[in-house]
This record gives structure tokens, sequence and C-alpha cells, in this order.
């Protein structure tokens, strides 16, 4: 059984492949207690053994041993409250009891249990979601909370869900793994040892933001013992929202450490009228005894199986080609024309026209200066429209794709002359301009429809199959003087909400349509958006090398199929560094390879060499989209190695990259992963069969010499 209702200790057992994660109601109070997550133990009753893991009953007189399963605050608690509310008669005290249980289906067919408490008082409920994603040893998590009474309740803070932790002791504690980052390089790994405190992981620019990500990994649980790629005890999650977010870590003198994340609380206010139910996002956590790579592959192909838009899920990414990098604003129909034609032969499947193509007059978008707003099509660039490039680019067998930035816009443009009141802003306070742009307010219903209006416009009347949604700047002064008072502060959760909102009636609306994910590069990028769009543009640096360090941290929590990556020129647009042809098109083919360089300049060898490598691609990318991944050496090593295998086990790629020669050194052998042992299979460069067996403990010797050396290596099994 996946949960188990243990009605002796009126507790209740979630059981996955290899872990289980155990909560009860805890006499005399009444409170929700956790009592255990990790690995499955053989027999349900050592959950509640005396003296072993669950503490004897604990009232609430003892705030240090208190381990509440979704914290309040009142009572003698301080530490990070997953709930804080405060009542019509202004009491801010929330005190939750238990109040009921029961189990189902989640709408995505999970098995789940919805835990019920009350506050002892008011008419306040709160509704804890557990589904349970057994085969992948995942809980998916989330909270509704309900008003019952007849009076408003104002909500100051909710998180999404509150994880703990085994308990340590005094002297030892985990180590927490994230994501930082900031334009050109995003998702930088950071590990840091945690010491009593907090740690917090935010966001409060409005967005997902690139300067750190909403995924979490703890190791160095039992014993003190750090996890690999491959071994070790890790718990992990990442939370499904793109708007302010918050993840607290917090470890107490007891030697608890738990994770408490959702909404961040930061100008946070929801209120919730009589009647009214408030949904947080939700937040995906598990344990593995399998390392950094099981616990990717796990929220992999989670994100696979349940979070990506179901309709273009099944299908591998396109080769796509931009032209970003070459023209930035000066788009035209000619110069589009002729990268189509280089592109197409090349093996491109979908061509996307970028920034640029729209506004006109004073406003026409020539730089970042004007224009956003006005989405019209650009006349002077465009003379009859879209439609002869969109014809020509299918008449080269391509589809068509473009670059829209809807959330924003420009003072210079004729939506903003006419409407300055849609941006978020305060009476009396400058309108801060980022990127010589301003938000506009879409937690406004009308923003929101002109929005939804403008893009169901563009996609109506053009044959447009992609479109790459970009969001360039921060939240500033965020007011919405418009709004009643009580509801002005609901705009960071409001914007999110009718973004996602959009979104889902554009899927409805053009099925066919393909949405990329992008913000300044990997600034929006969460389980949030990626239930809205089908990939992301991981970052506008597309140095080979560098992009090696962004894409291991972003395969730590996103899966392979939604990491776009361009092959551009020598030397590089952001780096200034130039790399040899076929090292940029591996780098490129770790992820979804595709294309971004000026190909009207390109050299024979690097077009010849492009193309051979795109055919090659479209051979194995099924492999590397949809296969299993195993980082097999990190770029700070200074050799990277990363390997794909297929679900299956019969095909495999490897794909490794030397920074740079040193001492005449071989590079290190490569045990590969994933293989079935006992197959048989036939190895690019070599000229026998050899075992899986074989490959994982002789090794793979793959030769790479001088600076930027790079191979890819195929396996295919024979028998
Ligand atoms: C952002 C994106 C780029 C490009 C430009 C266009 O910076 O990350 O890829 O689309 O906007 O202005």
């Amino acid at each position: 059984m996946t949960i188990d209702y243990v009605e002796a200790q009126n507790a209740w057992i979630l059981t996955t492949r290899q872990t289980s994660y155990v909560l009860r109601v805890a006499a005399p109070d009444n409170w929700l207690q956790h009592l255990y997550w990790g690995q499955k133990l053989p027999r349900n009753e050592d959950y509640f053994a005396p003296g072993m893991i669950a503490p004897p009953p604990v009232s609430y007189s003892s705030p240090n041993t208190l381990v509440e399963e979704f914290g309040n605050q009142g009572l003698l608690k301080w530490r990070e409250p997953a709930i804080r509310a405060i009542f019509d008669d202004r009491v801010r005290d929330t005190v939750l009891v238990y109040d009921s249980f029961r189990t189902g289906q989640s709408t995505t067919s999970l098995p789940e249990l919805i835990v019920t408490m009350r506050d002892n008082f008011y008419p306040l409920k709160v509704h804890l979601h557990y589904q349970v994603v057994e085969d992948l040893d995942l809980i998916v998590r989330f909270v509704e909370v309900e008003n019952t009474g007849s009076t408003p309740i104002r909500l100051e803070q909710l998180a999404s869900a509150a994880w703990h932790l085994p308990v340590k002791a005094e002297t030892e504690t985990y180590r927490l793994t994230h994501l930082a980052g900031r334009w050109g390089s995003e998702f930088q790994v950071r590990h840091q040892q945690l010491s009593e405190g907090k740690t917090v992981l935010e966001s409060r620019y409005g967005f997902t933001s690139p300067f750190a990500n909403p995924w979490f990994a703890l190791d160095g649980g039992y014993n003190q013992e750090y996890a690999t790629e491959e071994y070790g005890s890790v718990w992990y999650g990442a939370l499904a929202w793109s708007g302010n977010w918050k993840i607290v870590i917090e470890t107490l003198i007891s030697g608890r450490t738990s994770v408490v994340g959702g909404l961040n609380n930061f100008d946070f206010e929801w209120f919730l009228a009589p009647g009214e139910t408030f949904t947080a996002p939700a937040f995906v956590a598990g344990y593995t005894a399998g390392g950094f790579g099981q616990a990717s592959r796990n929220l992999h192909r989670y994100t696979l199986n349940y979070v990506l838009p179901r309709n273009h899920v099944n299908e591998v990414r396109p080769v796509l080609y931009n032209a970003w990098e070459v023209y930035t604003f000066d788009v035209n129909e000619q110069n589009q024309m002729a990268l189509a034609e280089k592109a197409a032969k090349l093996g491109v499947e979908l061509f996307v026209v970028d920034d640029g193509w729209f506004a006109n007059g004073s406003y026409a978008r020539n730089n970042d200066r004007a224009g956003l707003g006005d989405w019209e099509i650009n006349r002077q660039k465009f003379p009859n429209g879209l439609k002869p490039l969109i014809d020509k680019v299918k008449e080269l067998g391509m589809r068509f794709g473009i670059w829209v930035e809807p959330e924003m816009v420009n003072p210079q443009s004729e939506l903003y002359q006419a409407h300055p009141d849609w941006v978020y802003h305060f009476p009396h306070r400058e309108r801060t301009l980022q990127r010589n742009q301003l938000m506009l307010n879409l937690a406004r219903a009308d923003v929101a429809e002109y929005i939804f209006s403008m893009l169901d416009k563009l996609l109506g009347a053009n044959d447009i199959t992609f479109i790459k949604w970009d969001y360039n700047r921060s939240i500033t002064e965020p007011g919405w003087p418009d709004a009643q008072p009580e509801r002005q502060r609901e705009v960071w959760v409001r914007h999110v909400q009718n973004l996602y909102d959009i979104l889902q009636r554009l899927r409805e609306r053009y099925p066919q349509v393909v949405f990329e994910s992008c913000a300044s590069g990997g600034g929006r990028a969460d389980l949030g958006i990626l239930h809205y769009t089908d990939q992301v543009w991981t970052s506008d640096n597309t140095d080979a090398w560098e992009r090696l360090f962004i894409q291991e941290g972003y395969s730590l929590a996103y899966p392979i199929k939604t990491m776009m990556a361009w092959v551009t020129d020598a030397p590089n647009a952001v780096s200034k560094r130039s790399l040899p042809v076929t090292y940029r098109c591996h780098s490129a083919m770790s992820g979804v390879m595709s294309l971004g360089g000026n190909l009207l300049e390109w050299t024979q060898v690097e077009l010849d060499e492009t193309k051979r490598l795109v055919a090659e691609y479209k051979q194995i990318r099924q492999i590397i989209q949809e296969g299993e991944l195993y980082r097999l050496s990190s770029p700070q090593t200074g050799f990277a190695a990363v390997q794909y295998v297929s679900r299956d086990q019969r095909e495999s790629v490897v794909l490794a990259f030397l920074h740079s020669q040193k001492f005449l050194r071989s590079t290190p052998r490569l045990y590969l992963r994933g293989l079935d042992e006992k197959a048989l299979y036939r190895v690019e460069g070599l000229e026998q069969p050899v075992s899986g067996a074989a490959l994982a403990h002789i090794g793979l010797k793959v030769s790479l010499k001088l600076d930027f050396d790079s191979c890819l290596v195929e396996l295919h099994r024979v028998n």
C-alpha cells in the first residue's frame, strides 16, 4: 500500500519503492507530528517502536523536540512557520489541530492523502495534500487554506510544505547543495555546510530569477556520510512556483534540520473572503540513497511524467535556429530568409525570429528603448507581414517560431501612452526602469485579457508553432492603486496565476504551439512554469565550455528535454573565446541541440561539421532527451563527461570534453553507468562488442588531447 492509515497510532505511512514518510496525530494536543522520512523499513511497527524513532508523546511545552508536520505560529514555537494568519479581530496567532483525513487520487492519478487541520477556535481549515509517486520515491505536497467562517482572514505567510530530516548529533550538520547564478552564469552549483540558524534561498524579484533556483539537496546525513553522484543519502526537492519564492533551511541546536518552502512571505498578503480557498503551489521532494545522480533522475522522470505539458511531452524537441546573436534587433525579411536557407541545409527543423520584428514609427523596435507593448509587425522590416517569411520557412521544410515578451512595456510605446496606469506603480513614486522597460500589471484582469488577445491575434493570423516567451526585468514599485486596499499586496501571486492562466488558455486554443520559457536566459526555470512551457532557454551564455557548468547545474534539477543549447560563432559573442566547431556542437548535443550562429559567415568546415553532427544528433536525440542521465565527470575537474542511457538499456551516448591538456596526462577512464552488465554492446571505436560489466568496471578509454578536445561515443546493444 502506498498510503497506510495505522489506526492504533493515528498515523499515516506513505510508502514508495525505497522510502517511507510517516506522520501522526500526537496526543494530547492533537497536533500533527512528523515521525520519519528516509529509507523504507521492513516492519511498520519500527516507525512507532518506543524509544526508537518516535519520541514519547511530546506536548507543546517542549519546543525544541517538537517536530510539527506543518508548523504554525502560536504557543511555544519560534521556528520558521509554514502558515501565519490574521483573523478579523486582529488575532495573529494560529493554533492548528487535527480535524480529519481522506485518501483518493490526484488529478494526475497519483494516490493522495489529504489531512485536514483546523484552527482550534477560528474558522480556518488547512488541507495538507500528499501525493505519492511510488516508482520515483517522491512525495508531492501542497496545501489549501479555507475560510469556513463569515468574516475575512488574511494570510501573511503560507508554505507549501515543511520537510524534516533525520535528527543529528549537536555537532553534526547537513550539507546544502543549491543553485546560484546571474545573467550569463545561471545554475552554478554551490555547496555549504549548514550551521545552526537559517539559510534562506529565495526570490523577491517577482519571478524565479537566475540568482537562486527553487531546488535544494541535503546530504551528509547518517553518520556524516557525504553523497557522490552515485552513492549516499540525499534529501532533495523542487518548488513549482515562478514568482517570489522562499526555501528556508533551518538547523536547530537540538540537531534538527527542516526545510520550509513555498510562496515568499516578503510583502505577501492574501485576503481570504468567507468561503474562499487559497491554494499554495506544489513542492515535490524525495529521499534517495543513490546520490545526486539518482536524485536528478527521479526529478527528471517526475517532470517528464507529471509536470510538462502533456501534448508535446512525447515528441523529441526539434533542432531550432535563432539569429539573436547575429542581428540582435536588426531582423528583416531578407536577412531572415537568407539565414533560413542556410539553416535548412544544415538540418534545422524550426526557424525562430527573435526580438526586433514589431512596433512601428517612432516606437519601432530597433533597440531595447522602444516598442515593447506594440505587437504589430514592423512594416519596414517585414513590408508584407510575416507571411512571405513563414511561407519560405515552410517551403524549406521547417516550422516557424517567434519571440515575444508579453508582460512588458517600454514607456516609448503606443500601449504605454494609452494606458500609463497598466504598469505596476505607486503614486508619487518614480517608475523605475530596467532595460528601459516597465512591467505590466498582470494582476489586473483587463491587462491579462489584453495580453491574451494580443497573442491570440498573433497566433490566429500567422502559422506560428513556437513561442519564445521572454521576461527581462524584475518587479519594482509593486503597486496596484486601483485595487481594494486589502488586495493590493496580492500582485505578486496574481501576476503568476494570471501568467499561468494565459499560457493555459493559449495552449488549449493553439495546441500545436510549443512554448519556451526565457528570462534573460535561464531566469524562469522551475517546475511551475514547466507545467505550461515545454522547454527553457538555459542561458544567453553560449560559450561551449562555460555552458557545461551551466548545464551540469541545470541538469541537477531539470530534464535534458527542456534544456536548450545553441551552437554559435567563434569567437563567442559573450566570452570572446574561439572554440573548435566539433566541441561547440558536442556541447550543444548534451542538451536540445540548436543553432544560433552567423551561418552566412561560417567556413565550409564549420558548415560541413555542423551538418554532420546535426544529422547524428537526430539519430540519438531520443536517448539524450528522454534517457537516463549520468554525470560521469564534472567540468569542475577540467574534464567533463555525461552519459545518457535509453530506458530499455539498449542504447547509450557518451560525450566528453577536455578543457586543456596538462603534463601529457591521459584522460581518465570513464566507468559507464546504467547499462545492462550482462549484455554486449557495440562501442564506436572498438573492434569487438564488450559487456556492460566491462564498460562499468574496466571502463571506456577516451583519448582527448590538447585544448578543447571533445568526443562522442555511441553504444548499441547487440544481443
Ligand atoms: C533576452 C533573451 C535573449 C534575447 C533577448 C532579446 O536577453 O535572453 O535570448 O531573446 O532578450 O531582446
